[in-house]
C-alpha cells in the first residue's frame, strides 16, 4: 500500500509522489487548507489539503483523531518560517491529492496529541492507543534492536538459542511460583519458572556448552517500579570457563550493546566486594554516580556518654556511620524532619545531623541537635576524619548493622538526588564474593543468590562455618540498579548435597525436589557457570524509562493483573471440575 513510512520523508523526496498510511494525529482547519498530521510507527509527517482537490478536501474535513487513512501526495519544501526544528521530517510537507480512510475511529479515550496525565490503568486498558504514542512506539522499536544486537554478539561467540520449558517444576529464586494445576495428573501443578536455572545447568550437563536464551520469568512476588510478575531475562550460561572469564565476555556484550546503540564508550567495569559495597554504600547495588560514602566512626563513638552511638558503637552486630554531603547545610528544618521520616521507613529510630555552618568558628559554626550531648574531642576527631568543609551537613546512623546499611543506603542516595549530586552518565560496577548465605528471621539459613551457587571453599569448611562462606557469584549493577547476577555453579553432588544439608533441606526433600539434578551431576557434568541480566531493566535504563512498564508491550499492574484482557479472570464451573479444583468460597457468585 504504502511508499514510504510518514517519519522517514526529508528533503531528499522532494518532488516525489508517496503514499503514506498512518493514524490522524491532529487535525487543524485554517480556513480553506486543512492540515493533517500523519502517524505512523516511524514518525509524523504533515498533509495539506487544499480546496481544489475538492473530494480529498471534504474528506479531509470529515477525518477525525486516529482514523487509520491512505494519503498519496507529492513531497514538496515547506515555505521558510513554517519549519518545524521538533520534527524530524519538519522541513518537508506532503500536499495531498488523494485520500481514503481506511477505517475510521470512535473519540479515541486517551489523546496523543497532548501530554494529557491519563492514569495508567487507563493506558493499559486502551495499551494499544498508548503504544501508539511515539515515545512509547520508539521504546519499542529500541527494544527490539537491542535483543538483535545480543543475540547477534551471542551467536557469534557461540552461543546457542535453546528453549526450555515453561510447564516444570518449581526452581527456587526467592519469590513465590506461579502455579498450573494439571488435568492428567489430578491433584498435581506445573510451576512456571521463576528463571530457567535448572535446566541451563542440565544443559552443560548434555554438553551444550555455551547457551543463551531470552527468556520468560515468571514470579509471584511484591511488585515494584523494577519487578513485574513476567518479565524476560537475558539467560547465559556455559561450561569450562571461570568467574573471570564469564564476567569479560558478559562486560563485553553490554560494552557492544552501548556503543552499537547509544554511541556510549562505558569503560572498563570496575569491580567491588560485597562487603566493601555494604561498608561503602550500604547497598549491594551502589550507585556509583553518587560520590558519597558511609564512614565507620564506632572507634570514635566507643566512649561516647551519647548512648544512641555508644550502644551499637560497643555492639559487634552493629555500625555507627557518618554520611558527609557537600552543601547540605542548605538544607531546611523541614527537609531534614522528610529525612528523618523517609529513613524511619527502614527501621532508623532517629536522623542525627551536624551542619557545618562555619568551619573556622569552631562549636559556634555547628548546628546540630546532638553536639550537646558529645565532647569537644569527640567532636574535633569527628571534623578531621570525615575531612568537612564549611557548608556541609553531617548525618549519622547507629543501629544494627542491617538497619544502618539500608537506612543510610537509601538516605544516601535520596540526599544526593535531593541536592543534584547525581552526576549523569554510566556507572557501571561489578559487585563480587557475595556471602553464600544469610539469616533468616527465624535464625535459618537462606541461599543469598540460589542454591546452586558455587562456595569458594569445599565442603566440609563450609559445614563448619557457613554464615562465613563466600560465593563465587558476581551482579552487575549500573546506575544503582542489579542488572544481572550470576555465579559458577556446584558441578558435584556431593558439594550440592552439603549446601542443601546447610539450607536445612533434607535429603528426601533435596532427592523429591532435585534428584534429577542431583542425578545429572553425578553422571559427567562439567564444571560451569552463567549469568542472567534483565531484559525489561536493561532497556529501562537505556531509554532513561521510569519504570519497566514503559517498555513492556503489555505489562501487568502494581497488583499484577491486565486490564487489557481483564486477566486474571474466573473460568467455568467445568474447567474447574475437569481439573479436581473447588473453589473455598464457592458459595460467593463467580464475579462477587
Ligand atoms: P536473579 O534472580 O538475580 O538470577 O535474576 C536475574 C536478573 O533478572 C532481573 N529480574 C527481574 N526483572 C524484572 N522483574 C522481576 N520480578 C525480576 N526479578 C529479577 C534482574 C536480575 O538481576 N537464575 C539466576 C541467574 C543465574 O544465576 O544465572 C537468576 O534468575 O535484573
Ligand atoms: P534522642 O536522644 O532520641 O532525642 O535523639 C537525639 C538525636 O539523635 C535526634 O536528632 C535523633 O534524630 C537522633 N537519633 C536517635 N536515634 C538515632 C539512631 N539510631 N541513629 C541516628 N540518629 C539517631
Amino acid at each position: 500500500m504504502r511508499s514510504h513510512f510518514c517519519g522517514e520523508l526529508n528533503e531528499s523526496n522532494v518532488d516525489e509522489d508517496v503514499i503514506l498510511c498512518g493514524w490522524i494525529h491532529r487535525r487543524r482547519d485554517h480556513g480553506g487548507v486543512i492540515f493533517l498530521d500523519l502517524r505512523d510507527r516511524e514518525g509524523m509527517a504533515q498533509v495539506v489539503y487544499d480546496p481544489d482537490v475538492k473530494e480529498s478536501f471534504k474528506i479531509a474535513e470529515g477525518v477525525r483523531n486516529e482514523f487509520v487513512v491512505e494519503v498519496k501526495g507529492r513531497v514538496r519544501l515547506r515555505p521558510s518560517g513554517t519549519i518545524n526544528h521538533e520534527m524530524s521530517t519538519g522541513r518537508v510537507e506532503v500536499l495531498g491529492n488523494e485520500l481514503k480512510v481506511l477505517n475510521a475511529s470512535e473519540t479515541p479515550p486517551i489523546q496523543l496529541d497532548e501530554h494529557a496525565e491519563v492514569g495508567e490503568d487507563i493506558r493499559l486498558r486502551y495499551r494499544y492507543i498508548d503504544l501508539r504514542r511515539p515515545e512509547m512506539a520508539a521504546r519499542l522499536r529500541f527494544r527490539s534492536k537491542v535483543g538483535n544486537i545480543i543475540r547477534n554478539f551471542l551467536d557469534n561467540n557461540g552461543f546457542l538459542d535453546i528453549e526450555t520449558p515453561l510447564l516444570t517444576r518449581a526452581t527456587p529464586e526467592g519469590a513465590r511460583d506461579y502455579l498450573v494445576p494439571s488435568r492428567t495428573h489430578q491433584g498435581k501443578f506445573f510451576a512456571l519458572p521463576q528463571s530457567p536455572q535448572l535446566f541451563k545447568q542440565i544443559l552443560m550437563a548434555s554438553g551444550m556448552d555455551r547457551y543463551y536464551q531470552i527468556a520468560k520469568c515468571f514470579r509471584d512476588e511484591d511488585l515494584r517500579a523494577d519487578r513485574q510478575p513476567e518479565f524476560t531475562q537475558i539467560d547465559v550460561e556455559t561450561s569450562f570457563m571461570d568467574e573471570d572469564q564469564i564476567m569479560a565476555i558478559m562486560e563485553a556484550m553490554i560494552k557492544h550493546t552501548f556503543k552499537k546503540t547509544l554511541n556510549v564508550d562505558l569503560g572498563d567495569f570496575p569491580r567491588i566486594t560485597y562487603a566493601e559495597a555494604m561498608r561503602l554504600y550500604g547497598s549491594d547495588k551502589p550507585d556509583l554516580r553518587i560520590d558519597l560514602k558511609l564512614v565507620d566512626i564506632a572507634d570514635l563513638m566507643k566512649s561516647a556518654e551519647f548512648k544512641v552511638f555508644s550502644g551499637p558503637a560497643n555492639d559487634e552486630d552493629s555500625r555507627v556511620v557518618a554520611l558527609r554531603v557537600p552543601g547540605g547545610a542548605s538544607l531546611t528544618r523541614k527537609v531534614i524532619d522528610d529525612l528523618t521520616e523517609f529513613v524511619g521507613v527502614y527501621g532508623a529510630r532517629g536522623l542525627a545531623w551536624i551542619k557545618v555552618n562555619d568551619l573556622n568558628s569552631g562549636s559556634e559554626g555547628l548546628q546540630s541537635p546532638i553536639i550537646k550531648f558529645l565532647d569537644q574531642e569527640i567532636i574535633r576527631n569527628l571534623l578531621s576524619t570525615l575531612v568537612v568543609e564549611t557548608g556541609d551537613i553531617i548525618f549519622f546512623g547507629a543501629d544494627k548493622s542491617k538497619i544502618v546499611n539500608e537506612a543510610m543506603g537509601a538516605l544516601r542516595i535520596k540526599v544526593a538526588q535531593e541536592l543534584n549530586l547525581v552526576v549523569s552518565g554510566w556507572a557501571p560496577v561489578w559487585v563480587v564474593d557475595f556471602p553464600m548465605f544469610d539469616l533468616t528471621p527465624e535464625g535459618g539459613l537462606t541461599s543469598l543468590h540460589h542454591p546452586f551457587t558455587a562456595p569458594s571453599l569445599d565442603a566440609e569448611e563450609l559445614t563448619n562455618d557457613p554464615i562465613k562462606a563466600l560465593s563465587r557469584a558476581y551482579d552487575m549493577v549500573l546506575n544503582g540498579t542489579e542488572l544481572g547476577g550470576g555465579s559458577i555453579r556446584i558441578h558435584d553432588s556431593k558439594l550440592q548435597r552439603a549446601v542443601f544439608d546447610v539450607l536445612g533441606i533434607s535429603e528426601a526433600e533435596a532427592e523429591e525436589k532435585f534428584g534429577f539434578l542431583l542425578d545429572a551431576l553425578s553422571l559427567g557434568c562439567p564444571p560451569h557457570g552463567g549469568i542472567a541480566f534483565g531484559f525489561d531493566r536493561l532497556i529501562m535504563l537505556m531509554t532513561d524509562s521510569h519504570s519497566i512498564r514503559d517498555v513492556i508491550a503489555f505489562p501487568k499492574t502494581q497488583s499484577a493483573s491486565c486490564p487489557l484482557t481483564d486477566a486474571p479472570g474466573h473460568v467455568s464451573p467445568n474447567q474447574l471440575r475437569e481439573l479436581s479444583i473447588r473453589h473455598r468460597d464457592q458459595n460467593k457468585p463467580p464475579n462477587g
